[in-house]
């Protein structure tokens, strides 16, 4: 596989620190330093943010809109909070206050070209899963478990690529989960259909803190640029060549986009809670895929969330009112979760060592181990696990 050198460009006004990161980036085979000024596309700019930081990051919010930079890594002399923040909506990859050590540099700069290898290189596609998480009813918990099975599936070491797709395509509130400022969203994908490529996407989709790839739902409705179903097959298409595994946040939709997705996701994941309402619900949307035909029953799992053990309906209630086996559980702990929420954090990340955090986590495993078996014998007639 040929791969191109990752042009970079160094803005750093500090003498030793500038001679710090050049050592480094000539000690990792595959950087071009580059010294021109920005006649041409930087891969990667590492800038060193000066007395005047809301100048700074006006500075590189236009470049990087203006695709003169691809990613970029802020120096600071000291680390603040609020200006990490600020430089993660500019759009960072990493943020290094001083002092600086050695591996630091490395391991920032062996992440990036690992990602970029593993995004440019197609010769291999990754042939990536679709998860998709519908809510049985507003409220259930879609959204919490979408963004946390996303954020836990990139946490493990044998993947390389997660991305989210939120498909409420009005009010979408994966930004605040993550507390992130997108550039973009679903409109420019839908105003640039015939430019639907690897890069096309990898330029505008917006990457969390935690290495996510987002593409979050437009702030308005605009029907000129609403999603179409016609959209979402070569869409979901390039998406499956550059990530292991897509999550899809679907809300309660079962629109025609919606339909298109159950046609071709690998799992779905029907989010319920135990109560009445939802059950009934939930039931319903099963008998829907039923009479539609799809998706195929075996491929729908039913997640309880928000499950207590003394709940006046238990789950072999639910299980024989649902005649479907429960797939998964989910702890009730609000506290927990709103938490994370009003900090724009995944769990992982806010609360790594809570029970919920910890049954996120064994959720992502053993749909990794579902897909990957069912991957390696797609025609299988056997039940897959947890039916
Ligand atoms: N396991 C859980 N335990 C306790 N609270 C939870 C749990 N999961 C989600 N919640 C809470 O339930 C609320 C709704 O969650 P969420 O936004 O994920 O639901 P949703 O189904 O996506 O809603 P909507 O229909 O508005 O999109 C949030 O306040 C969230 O913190
Ligand atoms: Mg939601």
């Amino acid at each position: 596989m040929s791969v191109e050198k990752i042009s970079v460009r160094l803005k750093i006004k500090t003498p030793q620190l500038k001679q710090q990161f050049k050592k480094n980036l000539r000690s990792i085979a595959g950087f071009n330093i580059s010294n021109g000024i920005f006649s041409h596309r930087i891969d990667l700019l590492i800038f060193e943010l000066g007395d005047e930081i809301e100048k700074d990051f006006e500075h590189i919010h236009v470049l990087r809109n203006s695709g003169e930079i691809d990613e970029v890594f802020f120096i600071s002399d000291h680390y603040d909070e609020v200006v990490v923040r600020q430089a993660m909506r500019a759009g960072a990859k990493e943020f290094f206050s001083q002092p600086i050590e050695d591996k630091e540099i490395k391991g920032a700069l062996e992440t990036l070209k690992e990602k970029r290898l593993s995004m440019v290189g197609n010769d291999s596609p990754k042939n990536g899963q679709i998860i998709h998480v519908i809510g049985s009813k507003g409220g259930v918990g879609a959204t919490t478990v979408a963004v946390n099975l996303a954020a836990s599936l990139a946490q493990k070491e044998s993947i390389q690529s997660v991305a989210l797709i939120d498909m409420n395509l009005l009010f979408g509130d994966i930004p605040l989960f993550l507390n992130i400022v997108p550039e973009y969203n679903w409109s420019e994908i839908t105003k640039n259909i015939s430019r639907l490529d690897f890069t096309f996407l990898n330029n505008i989709l917006c990457v969390d803190n935690s290495g996510l790839c987002v593409i979050p739902s437009p702030n308005y409705l605009s029907k000129q640029h609403a999603a179409k179903p016609e959209i979402i097959e070569p869409l979901l298409n390039v998406m499956q060549h550059m990530f292991d595994y897509i999550v899809i946040d679907g809300g309660q939709s079962l629109s025609g986009i919606s339909q298109k997705i159950l046609e071709m996701s690998n799992t779905v994941l029907l989010v319920t809670v135990l109560n009445l309402p939802c059950l009934l619900n939930t039931n319903k949307l099963l008998k829907t895929f039923h009479s539609e035909g799809f998706p195929p029953e075996q491929h729908v799992k039913v997640i309880a969330n928000r499950f207590m053990k003394s709940s006046d309906i238990s789950l072999k209630d639910a299980e024989i009112s649902l005649e479907k086996k429960v797939f998964w559980t989910i702890p009730n702990d609000y506290k927990t979760t709103v938490t994370a929420l009003n900090r724009g954090k995944a769990l992982t990340q806010s609360a790594p060592r809570k029970e919920i955090t910890k049954n996120f986590r064994e959720l992502a495993t053993k749909l990794c181990h579902m897909l990957e078996k069912n991957k390696k014998a797609p025609n299988s007639q056997a039940r897959p696990e947890g039916i």
